[in-house]
């Protein structure tokens, strides 16, 4: 397969880089960020031309779309350009692959829930009750895609982390291991996904996907806990545990953005229409930061 990756030097398109090394398929990492050293074919996905001229010139079967506009809090002022990433260019991507019969893989988020009081984890076909700007753009880039009605997988996923790049993983082991004291809010329930794990799962879609399973599904790690939860282990893994770290509501973070207070997402669908199996979130936590101290 020529497979094209789409926003390649952000957390995911880097972990996408590491699964494309061992792979026999031919991959193209594309982003309008380009890093000093990192071989990126530059492409802005909000260029329809641009991205028809990509795929035509490589032959593109597949696009894994890793690019977006991901300041939860930034797009509250800046709609316009949360939406054109986030939806017009998303379908963007979704139209290029109908032209040619390929398929899309597009990364969307627990953010499209939140609205609604709920204590079960959400399945894929609960109604999307975004709280705020980004939710909604991407609940929109959703709608845009599977209106094209291209072959297309829209995995949701939440809390990513990685190595690569600004993540709450990388800075609460930062302030851990510089601050005596730390407060961090335990009533906002998730799960935390280290993108490396996602990434793999998305190598199981591209390998298996055969035109039936196109379709919106949920992907995180096992589990469920609190941002406090996942500091404390973040902490421990790190080995800075002489901060004192202590569990706090989300009103002493004053944000513009409520944040869901349940999102924890059901992958049942996933697991059992790839075979995709997922590991618990503190042994991939502790093998992110494993990596990161190499
Ligand atoms: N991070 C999370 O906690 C989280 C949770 C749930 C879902 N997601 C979703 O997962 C996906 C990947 O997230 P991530 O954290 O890996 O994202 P990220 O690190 O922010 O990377 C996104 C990449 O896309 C690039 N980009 C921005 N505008 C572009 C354009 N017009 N054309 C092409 N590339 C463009 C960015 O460049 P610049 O850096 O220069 O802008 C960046 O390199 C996103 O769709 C996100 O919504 C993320």
């Amino acid at each position: 397969m020529n497979i094209l990756i789409t926003g390649a030097n952000g957390q995911l398109g880097n972990e996408m880089r590491i699964i494309a090394k061992e792979s026999t398929d031919k991959y193209i990492f594309t982003d309008v960020n380009q890093v000093e050293g990192v071989e990126t074919t530059y492409l802005d996905i909000t260029d329809m031309d641009a991205i028809r001229k990509m795929v035509a010139d490589n032959n593109v079967n597949a696009i894994v779309n890793c690019a977006g506009y991901t300041n939860v809090d930034g797009a509250e002022t800046n709609e316009a350009l949360a939406e054109k990433l986030n939806a017009d260019a998303s379908e963007n991507l979704a139209k290029a692959m109908k032209e040619v019969g390929g398929l899309l893989i597009h990364i969307s988020t627990d953010y499209v829930f939140g609205g609604n009081s709920y204590n079960t984890p959400c399945k894929e076909d609960q109604k999307g009750t975004p709280t705020g700007v980004y939710g909604l753009s991407k609940l929109h880039g959703e709608e845009r895609i599977i209106a094209t009605g291209c072959n297309h997988v829209i995995i949701r996923t939440a809390w990513l982390y990685s190595e690569f790049g600004k993540n709450f993983c990388k800075t609460m082991m930062n302030l851990t291991a510089t601050k005596p004291q730390l407060k961090v809010v335990f009533d906002q329930v998730g799960t935390p996904t280290y993108a490396l794990d996602l990434a793999k799962a998305i190598e199981v879609i591209l390998e298996k996907f055969d035109g039936s399973q196109t379709g919106i599904y949920h992907f995180s790690n096992e589990g469920v806990c609190s941002w406090y939860d996942f500091t404390k282990m973040i902490a421990e893994y790190n080995g800075t545990t002489s901060c004192d770290i202590q569990p706090c509501h989300s009103n002493e973070f004053p944000s513009p953005v409520t944040r869901p207070s349940y999102s924890v997402l059901d992958k049942t669908k996933i697991k059992e229409t790839f075979g995709i199996k997922v590991p618990y979130w503190t042994d991939s936590l502790k093998t992110c930061i494993s990596n990161l101290k190499k």
